[in-house]
Order: C-alpha cells, then sequence, then structure tokens
C-alpha cells in the first residue's frame, strides 16, 4: 500500500500539550491509542469544571443567568462547534443526555410502524445497546423481534457492503420503518458512505437514523447535506469530554417543526413561556424540542472546552493527519508483522477512520497474550470480543512516531 504524507498544517500531535497523557510503568507517559474508547482529558477541561464550581460557590442560583457563561443557555455553548463538527445546521443539534437515551427518544419520534411498514433495519454485529434499544422499541409496540428486526450480513470479508442495503432496501423497503446504521462501525472500525445511505433510505421513503458513536469528531460528516433524518452520538471518543460525557443529537431540518409523538419536557417546551409554568407543551423549534431536563452544566463544562480544540484544529485538518497516521500504521504493520497480525479494517482511506482493528492469525489466545502484554509495557488498545485488538491513533494527541513504536514493540513481542 502506497503512502501519500501530506504537508500540511497542523501536523499529528500539533495539539498534544492541551491533553494529559496517563502515566505507563515508570511515571514515563504511556502510549495512549485508546480515543476510540475513551478520549484523553483536555487540561482545559478541569479549568471549565473548576470555572462553574466557583460560581456556583459565589453566585448561587444567580448563576443562572449571569454573564456568558449563565447556565439557562449553558448546552449552547457547544452548539456552534458541534454543528461544524456534524455537519449540521445550529438548530439541529443538541447536546445532552447520553446516547442510548438519545436512540430512545429519537425512535420514540421516528419510528412509526404502520401497516406492512414495520421492520427495523441494523448490521448485523451491531453495538448491543443498539440491538437492545430497537428490541424493545419493537417490543413496545407489540411488534414480532424474529419477524421485525432485520439485521444485514457482512460478506465473506467480514465487511458490510452499501450495496446490500440498497438492494435490501429495492426489494423490502415497503416492509421497512427506519434504518439504523453506525457511522463508523465500532468492532471493525469500517466507515460507510453515509451520503449514499441516505439516498437509498430516502428513495425507498424510509426514516435514517445514525449511531456515530465512532464517527462523530473522527470522520467528517455532513449530515444536513445527506439529508439524514437523525442521528445521536456519544462525546467521551474522540470528543474528549470525559467518560459518561454528556452527549448528542441532530435532528434534521425537514422535522424542525415535528408535531408527532414525543416524549417530552419542560426543557424542550418554548424557553420564551417556559417559565410561565404553564400545562401546555410548545416544543422549542429543531433538536432542542427534544430535551427534556435542564442540563448538567458540572458535566457540560469539559464538552464544550473540549470542542474549542477542534474548532482551532478543524476537521479537515484533522482527518487528513489521521488519514496519513492511520494509513502509516496499517502500512508498517503489513509490511512488518503482517506474517502474524490481520487487519480486519478496510484499507482504502475513504473506508477508514483512526481506528485499526486487529486480529492476531494464530487465535483468540495469542491475540489475549499480545493484549495483556502490550498492556503490561504501557501501550493502552483495547479487546472487544471475541478477539479483537482496537487501536486508534488520534490527531490530536497521537503523533507519528508513536505508531512506530507500538510497531516495534509489537514485533517485539510477537
Ligand atoms: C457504537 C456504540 N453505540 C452505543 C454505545 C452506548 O453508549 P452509551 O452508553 O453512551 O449510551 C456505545 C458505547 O461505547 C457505542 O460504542
Amino acid at each position: 500500500m502506497s503512502i501519500h504524507y501530506s504537508e500540511h498544517f497542523p501536523e499529528a500531535g500539533h495539539f498534544r500539550d492541551r491533553f494529559r497523557i496517563p502515566h505507563g510503568p515508570g511515571r514515563h507517559d504511556c502510549l495512549y491509542l485508546c480515543g476510540n474508547s475513551l478520549g484523553l482529558q483536555p487540561i482545559a477541561a478541569a479549568d471549565a469544571v473548576e470555572a462553574e464550581l466557583e460560581r456556583w460557590a459565589s453566585l448561587g442560583v444567580a448563576g443562572h443567568f449571569d454573564g456568558p457563561l449563565a447556565w439557562m443557555p449553558y448546552h449552547r455553548l457547544a452548539t456552534d462547534n458541534l454543528a461544524r463538527i456534524t455537519g449540521a445546521q445550529p438548530h439541529e443539534v443538541v447536546a445532552m443526555n447520553s446516547l442510548t437515551v438519545n436512540l430512545h427518544l429519537m425512535m420514540t419520534s421516528f419510528f412509526r410502524p404502520s401497516g406492512a411498514r414495520r421492520r427495523i433495519l441494523i448490521e448485523r454485529g451491531a453495538f448491543p445497546s443498539d440491538r437492545h434499544a430497537v428490541a424493545s422499541q419493537l417490543a413496545y409496540h407489540d411488534l414480532d423481534i424474529d419477524h421485525d428486526l432485520v439485521e444485514l450480513a457482512p460478506r465473506r470479508d467480514g465487511l458490510l457492503h452499501e450495496e446490500d442495503l440498497e438492494d435490501y432496501l429495492e426489494r423490502y423497503g415497503e416492509q421497512v420503518a427506519l434504518v439504523l446504521w453506525p457511522g463508523v462501525q465500532y468492532a471493525s472500525g469500517q466507515v460507510f458512505d453515509l451520503p449514499r445511505i441516505a439516498r437509498a433510505c430516502q428513495k425507498a421513503g424510509v426514516i435514517l437514523g445514525l449511531d456515530l458513536a465512532h464517527a462523530v469528531g473522527n470522520i467528517p460528516l455532513e449530515l444536513h447535506e445527506a439529508g439524514v433524518d437523525f442521528a445521536v452520538w456519544c462525546s467521551y471518543k474522540y470528543l474528549n469530554s470525559g467518560p459518561g460525557a454528556v452527549a448528542g443529537c441532530f435532528v434534521h431540518d425537514r422535522h424542525a417543526e415535528f408535531d408527532g409523538p414525543r416524549l417530552a419536557g419542560w426543557w424542550g417546551h418554548d424557553e420564551k413561556s417556559r417559565f410561565r409554568m404553564g400545562p401546555d407543551f410548545r416544543p422549542m423549534r429543531g433538536a432542542e424540542g427534544w430535551q427534556l431536563s435542564n442540563p448538567p452544566v458540572l458535566a457540560l463544562a469539559p464538552l464544550w472546552a473540549s470542542l474549542e480544540i477542534f474548532a482551532e484544529a478543524g476537521m479537515k485538518h484533522l482527518r487528513r493527519c489521521s488519514l496519513d497516521m492511520t494509513g502509516h500504521l496499517a502500512h508498517t504493520i503489513t509490511e512488518r508483522v503482517g506474517e502474524h497480525i490481520r487487519i480486519l479494517t478496510p484499507l482504502e482511506p475513504h473506508r477508514r477512520g483512526c481506528q485499526l482493528s486487529l486480529q492476531v492469525k494464530a487465535g483468540r489466545k495469542a491475540g489475549r497474550n499480545l493484549f495483556e502484554r502490550l498492556e503490561a509495557h504501557g501501550v493502552v488498545t483495547d479487546w472487544r470480543e471475541p478477539d479483537i485488538i482496537r487501536v486508534a491513533p488520534v490527531p490530536l494527541y497521537n503523533t507519528m512516531a508513536e505508531t512506530d513504536t507500538f510497531v516495534d514493540l509489537v514485533e517485539k513481542l510477537l
């Protein structure tokens, strides 16, 4: 595979000094390749939380209305940056809740089985929480999971093909009410052509929802342009906003005035009349209309602090750095340890993000052994059953040199 190194600025790792790097053995920085699971802590996150603790201490309830960090609209500090990262208009995105909660809120509104159109299509091997969520939605509508939950299988190459989804919708589209698809598949690291999937759904008259847990902050997204109906994501992976961070939700502009069923709360009610405390619910326009509660300010502080770094770096630059760095890693793995290790992630640049999913050819035991020995040497990757080691160089804080160190060590340990 030929690797193209671009000469653009900033290079991978340019923002490394904005992050706290955990220690490995001997108090050296560990080799952290696990941003696909939990992104590192931006130094600014602690300052942002401290600032809110201080405002709470000094202002009490007045903090809701005081100054540019007023808590009432605090969630909006994240809005413009989230819109840029997801290719959305600001009113199409909101920071709230967690991923699975948002998924249920979205499906309550947009999964509307009727007549023959009542199936949900997901990928086989979907993240368990997504499968639980769709299965429970089907059960909630008294539908039969065996019949109405369709799981599209990967081909023999282990990958899911957009063409197969198109074929399914061509043939059975009239029976499908919702497609729930990942932007990046969590186990294989495969990136999907989301505009193409959106076109297929639109042609079949099917609602498209996306799980962007592994896509947001990793690959460029154009949700508005593609016409995706809704999307949900978490913020603790590539968005570096901390364990269990406040998640995000996108609702396309075409649903901005949505008047169908929704699970409602007072924070989704029109903000101008919210504090009149009336009994009727009048939703906010756009994604904010799905908010339930007043936002958890201390949890939101790291999110907006982290998103400011993305605003500075820019997704286009990060993506180019990522293509270089992950491409380089794939290349060196193939060259030097390819005899022992299979890369499950497709290697064409448009079909991969930061993550590579590795499988040790000698089997699960050897794979687990390598994973544990890497860990003992201060290399943080993660393990996904049955036998996958996921590694993700992240362009904000990882460097090209680290990918070489990783392969040196793998070669030695093998
Ligand atoms: C692809 C994917 N979907 C859903 C989830 C569940 O997220 P949460 O626990 O924030 O609801 C995760 C968590 O890692 C995930 O990776």
